[in-house]
């Protein structure tokens, strides 16, 4: 649904001051589908008060679990009442975390609906990874007109080859197998802060779990999953958003709340343009002490550089002296927001799924338009760079994943705020 307010940045202001990190938005959408699989109530804490949790609570509860929830506190599910099999397309379409509840329904009930999933337009992103990781632990699974199917009356554990590296493939699995008999071995897994936090929390619970955070994880089915209370893990690209966000507007900020090891490919990328980052245990501090020099970015699965940060990066580049060439592997529809800082004067080239950034002294304010989660965090960026009033429109998509935005830059010092759409 098309928003019905603007954000309103005025630019030219350093970020100065410190600001906590919220809970992680890609653990948060693996982890409540999750909740699903356990024999007994569970709470989870340190949830981002954003709207795909929401949307996760209500898709919950349409299935017929008990929520409470308390936004920016905790949530606690009771799953045993849910008997439902099936997402509505309505909810399918509010988050693409929504394919989640297919590994969880079929490793709770043996059954799992899901239409295809809505969310961020940055690429084709198919599924036959997961239908073929279902399918190896003996799962009836296909997509046909729009809907996505699996069923099993026995999941038996199996051997999953992953063709490529998917995020979205190693959770579903994970959340089937978790519950099945035998052992599942994935190889080639994703190896994302978030699939460890999810092993962990489902260990948490009784799972036997072993190599998340490593490219083969071993899932020794279990039968039973007992109650747990757990708090998710910071949010990376938060922290990332606020670390490139401070050295865009020359600033000196301290993110406190994060995971600095998770962050060591922004942070590299960071000291390479002249930005100084220091770790703390679990703080950092990004200071602006010179010119920002320009650098070549090319987006990998972790540890590498994340696709989910090279938006946020690229608006930043704009600026930087000299040329950077920024290259994204992962999705090959995720430079539209270049497309919309051109407007506020910036000199970028993009040549299939490499983007040649000329850095410019200065951008000028405009009006833009959000086209998916991170480019609206990029359009913030440039905002905060550039002179004058920057206009973004369809600031939904920016709720989406990121918990109270404005609040947290206003609080380093930014200029920016909200109206509705006259
Ligand atoms: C997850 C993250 C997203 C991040 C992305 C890459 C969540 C909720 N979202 O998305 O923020 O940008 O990882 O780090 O955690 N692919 C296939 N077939 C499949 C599955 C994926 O070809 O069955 C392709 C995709 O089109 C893409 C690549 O694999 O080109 C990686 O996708 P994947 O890691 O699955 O991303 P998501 O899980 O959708």
């Amino acid at each position: 649904m098309p928003s019905t307010d603007r954000m309103l940045v005025t630019g030219g202001h350093a970020l100065e001051g410190q600001v906590r990190v919220s809970g992680g938005k890609n653990t948060a959408v693996a982890v409540i589908p999750a909740t699903l699989l356990c024999d007994e109530p569970c709470t989870i804490e340190n949830l981002p008060d954003i709207e795909d949790v929401h949307a996760l609570a209500d898709i919950l509860k349409d299935l017929g679990a008990k929520v409470d929830y308390i936004p920016g506190k905790s949530m606690v599910v009771d799953p045993r009442p849910a008997e439902g099999t099936s997402v509505s397309y309505k909810n399918a379409q509010r988050l693409r975390a929504s394919y989640y509840l297919l590994g969880a329904l079929l490793g709770r009930c043996g059954k799992a609906q899901v239409p295809t999933p809505g969310g961020c337009d940055i690429g084709t992103r198919p599924v036959d990874q997961h239908l073929k990781g279902f399918q190896a632990i003996g799962a009836d699974a296909g997509e046909i007109g729009g809907l996505i199917t699996a069923e099993c009356n026995q999941l038996t554990g199996g051997d999953v080859f992953f063709d490529i590296v998917t995020v979205g493939a190693t959770v579903n699995v994970i959340l089937a197998a978790v519950k099945a008999r035998g052992t599942t071995v994935i190889y080639n897994a994703a190896k994302e802060p978030h699939i460890v936090d999810l092993a962990n929390f489902l260990n948490s619970m009784g799972a036997k779990i072993k190599g998340a955070g490593t490219d083969i994880i071993r899932i020794r089915g279990v039968q039973h999953l007992h109650k747990t209370t757990y708090a998710v893990i910071p949010d990376q690209i938060e922290t990332g958003t606020l670390m490139i966000a401070a050295a865009a507007t020359g600033g000196d900020i301290i993110i406190n709340g994060c995971i600095p090891t998770h962050m060591d490919a922004l942070s590299a990328k960071l000291l390479e343009m002249g930005v100084k980052v220091t770790d703390y245990d679990d703080a950092i501090r990004v200071h602006v002490v010179g010119p920002r020099r320009a650098i070549n970015v090319k987006t990998q699965v972790y540890p590498g550089f994340p696709t989910d940060l090279q938006q946020p990066m690229s608006a930043l580049l704009t600026t930087a002296k000299g040329t950077s060439i920024v290259t994204e592997t992962i999705f090959e529809q995720r430079f539209r927001h270049l497309d919309e800082i051109r407007r506020m004067g910036a000199h970028v080239r993009v040549m299939d799924r490499t983007a040649i950034i000329e850095g410019v002294p200065e951008l000028y304010g405009a009006p833009m338009t959000a086209t998916d989660l991170r480019a609206g965090a990029a359009l913030i960026i440039a905002g905060l760079m550039g002179r004058g009033v920057t206009e973004i429109y369809e600031p939904g998509y920016i709720d989406r994943g990121y918990e109270h935005i404005e609040d947290k830059l206003r609080s380093l010092g930014a200029v920016i705020e909200r109206e509705p759409i006259a």
